[in-house]
């Protein structure tokens, strides 16, 4: 099989280690890497036995690589996509695709008219059981979607947010779980309903941490057929099992941690309501052998199935518009829970980073103005110890003169 001269960007991201046995798949050929870090980028390029570039330009230019992958902080995401995708590389970027979603447009667009492939790493995708439900809902074993929930929590302790800076603030990674760990999810969710909702409400909060954004958080979702859901999150609680129900007129599905269940009706509920006499009746509901789709959520499956699309003209599963929704989605519950309002989607693109470019502009006021208070205080401390040293200088100086008198 054909490899790819692959490129690596920001190299020397914790991240890696979820990449490595994707880059030793025979589709790829490793060529270099690059990080502003030059330590540890040097450090992984010797492991890979590839070249390595502190500056990423140099390297596309010099490399002339077919695929891209992008593994720095997320706010870089959409200025080095786009300039991998004019530069002519197909590029994979790690979730999430970039903060804002028009940032996330302007990628798409950028893969258009480039006529490149813009993948966002979603595994979760590749898990056997969401494969499972992906299917048993394609082949409409559950009827009409009428209700989705979902809830995961991502527990991190605060040594987390030290490992990299740029986790938990506005400016380094434009918002907390929901930047960070809830994408995996959302786009599950986004995955499994068939697309995004419509409206969204939602509640952010700051339950533990120390840091600048939301580490937990609540929505509700209305889909454009009616469907109602709801998500939870939060990196500020202790560890729960995955939670994911979907419920259809014909029957729901579970599933809890690895494990799917489903559960059907003996009718379609709309079938039973519209003729079942008896009026406090239910239909009767029964579980059923489910056929288990192979499959695994890791780097590798994606890879797998990028380079299948490269190579022999496949459908990537989360190309860039499906990569989008989520980022879309988190972004439509920061707005909303900063606004308290209900908000529709398509999300509005300017106001939203109208809200962002406030959040970072008070997060960095905050930073400075406890700056300032440390410095006042501070100084209040110096005022303190040197009025302490005259008056006991004073006192001294008194008893000395009354001694000598
Ligand atoms: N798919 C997953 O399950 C998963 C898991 C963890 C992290 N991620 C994502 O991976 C990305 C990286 O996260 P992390 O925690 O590993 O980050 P990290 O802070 O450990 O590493 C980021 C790396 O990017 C480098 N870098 C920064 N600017 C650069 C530039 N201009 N050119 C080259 N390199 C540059 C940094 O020096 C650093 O080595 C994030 O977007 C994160 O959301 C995805």
């Amino acid at each position: 099989m054909k490899s790819l001269r692959h490129v690596v960007i920001g190299a020397g991201a914790v991240v890696i280690g979820m990449h490595q046995e994707a880059l030793q798949l025979p589709t790829v050929d490793l060529v270099a890497v690059s990080d502003i870090n030059v330590e540890t980028g040097q450090q992984r390029a010797q492991e890979f036995g590839c070249a390595f570039y502190a500056d990423y330009r140099e390297m596309l230019e010099k490399e002339r690589p077919e695929v891209a992958v992008i593994t720095t902080p997320h706010p870089l995401h959409a200025q080095i996509a786009i300039e991998c995708l004019r530069a002519g590389s197909h590029v994979l970027v790690e979730k999430p695709m970039a903060v804002q979603v028009a940032e996330a447009d302007a990628m798409i667009a950028a893969a258009q008219e480039n006529q490149r492939l813009l993948g966002v790493v979603f595994q979760h995708r590749f898990r056997s059981e969401v494969q499972t439900a992906y299917k048993l809902i394609q082949e409409g074993k559950l009827g009409d979607i009428q209700h989705i929930e979902m809830n995961r929590l991502w527990p991190r302790p605060e040594s987390y947010f030290h490992q990299s800076p740029w986790r938990g603030t506005w400016a380094g990674e434009g918002g907390g779980v929901l930047m960070n760990q809830a994408p995996h999810n959302l786009d599950v969710l986004c995955f499994l309903a068939g697309g995004l909702p419509q409206r969204v409400q939602a509640w952010t909060r700051r339950l533990l941490h120390s840091i600048e954004t939301e580490d937990t958080a609540q929505a509700i979702f209305e889909w454009p057929n009616g469907a109602l859901g709801s998500y939870h999150t939060s990196t500020a609680q202790v560890p729960q099992p995955e939670y994911l129900k979907i419920v259809g007129t014909r029957g729901y599905l579970e599933i809890i941690g690895k494990d799917l269940r489903l559960y059907l009706s003996e009718k379609d509920f709309r079938e039973f309501s519209a003729t079942s006499p008896e009026p406090f009746s239910s239909p009767k509901m029964h579980q059923a052998e489910v056929e288990i789709v192979p499959g695994q959520g890791n780097h590798a499956s994606v890879y797998r199935n990028f380079h299948e699309a490269i190579l022999n003209g496949g459908t990537f599963t989360s190309e860039g518009a499906q990569g989008r929704m989520e980022l879309e989605l988190a972004n439509a519950m920061i707005y909303a829970s900063a606004t308290r309002s209900e908000v529709e989607l398509p999300l509005d693109r300017q106001k939203y980073a109208s809200l962002l470019e406030d959040l970072r502009k008070e997060a960095a006021g905050q930073k400075s103005s406890t700056a300032v208070k440390e410095l006042l205080n501070a100084s209040t401390h110096l005022r303190r110890k040197i009025y302490q040293t005259a008056h006991k200088f004073y006192i001294s100086t008194c008893i000395m003169v009354i001694l000598c008198v």
